[in-house]
């Protein structure tokens, strides 16, 4: 089964000082039987400090981005290697901040998987439409034309390599949440895409999660869906009581 996975993508917040006391109230807070993974993506001026707190923990340490060559004159860049030499497991990559502030491109976030998955990296793969799109009823084209580019030739085997991650622009930082019944359509169809991509096996063991303004009070719902197996948390992961409520709420027992 798949474990239920909450990661806190704090975005340009926290510089070392302030990621190190939130994180050290998180983990102090997870010591119940929770049973979800979680994780935390810090800025990465923050990343150093982050991981010497984590050193005996099982929080996962995130960055939310890199650059897809190993090495180079690329500056202001960091690469997967040095993301794993700093004791990071998982990137968030594709975000939609990514995306549409900065000019990302579908092709250059395959070439940024691919090179994080190289390096034993888990890529969170951030997907999502924009409200036109949705008005439009582009969704599922829109969403299975980036999981396909962000996926390229990865391979996927039993599905722990890789996370998708859900996130419709219009409910990023907006407070409207996308609808459980609008969440269970999009992941149900990721699911069978990733069946298409991969086979059933390997897409019954990637994890969806699903952020856009996900907060304690609507947590519960959408992590009862069939297949969303937790959240990528933005505001609500900044501050430790209401991470740990959202954390609490994708509990597996
Ligand atoms: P909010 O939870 O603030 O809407 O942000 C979601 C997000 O972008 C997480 O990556």
């Amino acid at each position: 089964m798949r474990r239920p996975l909450v990661i806190g993508n704090w975005k340009m917040h926290l510089g070392p000082r302030d990621a190190e006391a939130l994180v050290r109230a998180v983990d102090e807070g997870r010591l119940s039987s929770n049973e979800a993974q979680a994780g935390v993506a810090p800025p990465y001026i923050s990343i150093p400090a982050v991981s010497a707190c984590l050193a005996n923990s099982e929080l996962l340490l995130c960055a939310q981005n890199m650059h897809q060559e190993e090495k180079g004159a690329f500056t202001g860049e960091v690469s997967a290697a040095m993301l794993t030499e700093a004791g990071v497991k998982m990137v968030l990559l594709g975000h939609s901040e990514r995306r549409t502030l900065f000019g990302e491109t579908d092709e250059q976030i395959g070439l940024k998987v691919a090179a994080a998955a190289a390096r034993g990296l888990v890529p969170v793969l951030c997907i999502g439409e924009t409200e036109e799109q949705r008005d439009r009823g582009e969704t599922l084209e829109v969403v299975g034309r980036q999981l396909a580019a962000g996926l390229g030739d990865m391979p996927v085997s039993d599905g722990s390599e890789l996370v998708v991650a859900y996130e419709p622009v219009w409910a990023i930082g907006t407070g409207r949440t996308a609808t459980p019944e609008q969440v269970d359509e999009v992941h149900r169809a990721i699911r069978g895409m990733l069946t298409e991509h991969r086979g059933a096996v390997a897409a019954g063991g990637v994890r969806l999660l699903y952020g856009g303004s996900v907060k304690p009070g609507n947590a519960r719902e959408l992590f009862s869906l069939a297949d969303v197996d937790g959240g990528l948390i933005g505001g609500a992961s900044l501050e430790a009581r209401s991470f740990l409520d959202i954390l609490f709420a994708a509990r597996t027992e």
